[in-house]
């Protein structure tokens, strides 16, 4: 595995993020800092609102942090302007999402191609094939020319993997991308994602999964809005003592 002497993939540095509104605001994010490195399997785990959706939207540029920095391969994603964001989110990072967010008027190989087509990452005529092999890599290679409703939500998904993979982006951020799924589908996707990251992605994924934490090299979690464990540096700290107050939402972990 790719580890450790290589500079992180991904620098945050006391990420703040406040949402206005309602009695003062919330703060839902206060100062968590990250790093991601090549060959990382990273889960992020907390109580339902303890931010982890939040932490993954600021890290992917999709959402605007009220503070804090974002460092990567000498890029410094928070002084981005909206359209260099898109271009560095593109190539960058792959998302992939609870809920698929395939483009419904699309066929899946199409959904494939489209970060391809916006970051001409790869020749117009080599788009297709790129997208054909990688939906055959996710074994869906049959389901290239439907439409997305057509497919099983673990088809689905699979597909939006594809998408994902597209530009071959270091970076692989999910959030809770089996939380629909069957256990078959699930285990071909945690099987698929830790070999993306032996080859040397980094991939960080909200789960609510007690029984994946093998699967993980590391765990950071939260509690309102802040890391109570395995955040820092990553150097493949097993994690014990932290992964099992942040899971689920048992009661017990929390003052
Ligand atoms: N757009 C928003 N406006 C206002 N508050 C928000 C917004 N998005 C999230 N929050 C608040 O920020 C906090 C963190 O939310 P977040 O979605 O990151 O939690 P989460 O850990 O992903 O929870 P879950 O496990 O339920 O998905 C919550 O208190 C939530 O209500
Ligand atoms: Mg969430």
């Amino acid at each position: 595995m790719k580890h450790s002497t290589e500079p992180p993939l991904l620098i945050a540095r006391d990420l703040v993020k406040r949402y206005v509104g309602g009695a003062g605001g919330i703060c839902a994010l206060d100062r968590v800092s990250l790093e991601l490195r090549a060959g990382e399997f990273v889960a992020v785990v907390g109580k339902s609102g303890s931010g982890k959706s939040t932490l993954l939207n600021l890290v992917t540029g999709i959402d605007r942090a009220t503070s804090g920095q974002i460092l990567a391969g000498g890029v410094a994603v928070h002084e981005l302007g909206q359209a260099a964001l898109a271009r560095w989110r593109g190539r960058q990072v792959g998302i992939v999402f609870q809920f698929f967010q395939l483009l419904p008027t699309l066929t899946v190989a199409e959904n494939v191609m489209l970060p391809m087509d916006f970051c001409d990452t790869y020749p117009a005529r080599a788009r297709r094939a790129r997208a054909l092999g990688l939906l055959a890599q996710l074994g869906i290679a049959e389901q290239a020319d439907k439409l997305p409703a057509a497919l099983s939500g673990g088809q689905q998904q699979r597909a939006a993997i594809a998408r994902a993979l597209a530009n071959d982006p270091p970076i692989l951020v999910a959030d809770e991308p089996t939380g629909n799924l069957d256990s078959e589908t699930t285990a071909q996707i945690m099987r698929l994602f830790a070999g993306l990251a032996a080859a040397g992605k980094a991939v960080l994924m909200v789960t609510h999964e007690r029984g994946f934490c093998p699967w993980f090299t590391r765990t950071i979690t939260l509690a309102d809005g802040a890391v109570c464990a395995g955040g820092g540096t990553g150097d493949g700290l097993g994690d014990g003592a932290g992964t099992s107050d942040g899971f689920g939402g048992g009661g017990a972990a929390r003052a």
